[in-house]
């Protein structure tokens, strides 16, 4: 199989060979169809070692075909076209192949191209858990409550206000600091867009209670005071990225609120009991993909997994300000 790995720290991608491997209990072998990159992507590539002797293969979102299966396997047989994120632990998908286990695999979408459901896995599977599993909305009981999600435009931030607006049926209030991104929040079907630069300044013009839920997708640390200052009493913040300072969490003591993490390779990481959730939420994703309940988050393809469109996309990444998400089709023969 052809794989792009790296073998240091923000070095480039090198085209490698390596042997196709065979797939042993729960693992399917997947010949990759096309992928999409996510910010975790660059930051594992700039916390790898210098000169390592295996290089690492980074990347986890893809679509592709099941080719061959584990004897233990129930879920998929060969030929069935799927999408995945994967675990951050293993060899991840810059590659014409790739191994991964069928419990974190869902039946990719029918009515979308390769590239499009190649960039939904990821960030529907962070933006499910942090509303569901972490924070566990569940409209019966919180239809009309309002979330915060801050960082709406992005990757995962585009989905979210989907599925908090389908599924949990809350009031979305989203944040983005450019024309092009509040257009983009909108669309996806955002109550209200304000600028995270001015967030509590323009949180309070929207005449709004405090927010009941707030998804932060920016980083933590600048955020931390000002969403805890602005939680509702009771009310739950989710981060993602991990936090470089120490924080006072007695700010939420007096609220009763509280703080819960996100980490969508946590369950993969730890082989929980749960881990076939990610199977369940990718196929009910796929779902309302299809019955376009959800619109695809997809924005662009820059071309076949290369050294050059993986550095273009890396590069894309760290300008913070891209929308929706990025797409490589399949390794080239
Ligand atoms: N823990 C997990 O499981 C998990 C999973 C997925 C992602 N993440 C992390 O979550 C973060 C977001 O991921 P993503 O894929 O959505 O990223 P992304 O697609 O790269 O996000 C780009 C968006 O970020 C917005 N943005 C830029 N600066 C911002 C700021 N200061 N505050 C709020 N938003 C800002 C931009 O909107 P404007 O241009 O409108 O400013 C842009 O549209 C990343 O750090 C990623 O590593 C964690």
């Amino acid at each position: 199989m052809k794989a792009y790995g790296f073998f240091q720290a923000n070095g480039q991608a090198q085209l490698i060979e390596r042997e196709t491997p065979t797939p042993e209990g729960r693992d399917l072998l997947i010949k990759i169809d096309a992928i999409a990159v996510n910010p975790v992507d660059t930051k594992i590539k700039a916390s790898l070692g210098d000169n390592l002797d295996n290089a690492r293969i980074i990347g986890w979102d893809a679509c592709g075909t099941v080719i061959d299966a584990g004897s233990e396997c129930n879920l998929f047989k060969t030929g069935d076209k799927v999408f995945y994120s994967g675990d951050v632990t293993r060899d991840g998908c810059y590659a014409s192949h790739q191994l991964v286990d069928e419990r974190i695999v869902g039946k990719a979408p029918k009515t979308l191209s390769a590239e499009q459901a190649a960039a939904m896995p990821l960030t529907s599977i962070t933006a499910w858990e942090a509303l569901f599993s972490r924070m566990r909305i569940w409209a019966d009981l919180d239809k009309g409550k309002t979330i915060l999600i801050v960082g709406g435009a992005g990757g995962v931030g585009s989905i979210a206000i989907q599925l908090a607006k389908k599924i949990g049926q809350l009031n979305v209030v989203a944040t983005a600091s450019r024309q092009e991104s509040i257009d983009w929040c909108y669309e996806l079907g955002a109550d209200h867009v304000i600028n995270h630069q001015q967030l509590s300044e323009h949180y309070s013009k929207l005449g709004l209670a405090a927010p009941d839920y707030i998804l932060c997708l920016g980083d933590t640390d600048p955020y931390y005071d000002e969403l805890t200052d602005l939680l509702a009493p009771q009310g739950l913040i989710c981060f993602v990225v991990t936090s470089q300072q120490n924080h006072n969490i007695d700010k939420l003591k007096n609220k009763s609120a509280g703080i819960v993490w996100e980490f969508m390779f946590a369950r993969p990481m730890y082989h929980t009991a749960d881990m076939i959730e990610q199977h369940h939420l990718l196929n009910k994703v796929s779902e309302m993909l299809d019955n376009k309940t959800l619109k695809c988050t997809h924005k662009q393809t820059l071309g076949a997994i290369s050294v050059s469109n993986i550095e273009q996309a890396h590069q894309l990444l760290l300008t913070g300000r891209t929308i929706g998400k990025i797409s490589l089709s399949a390794v080239e023969d």
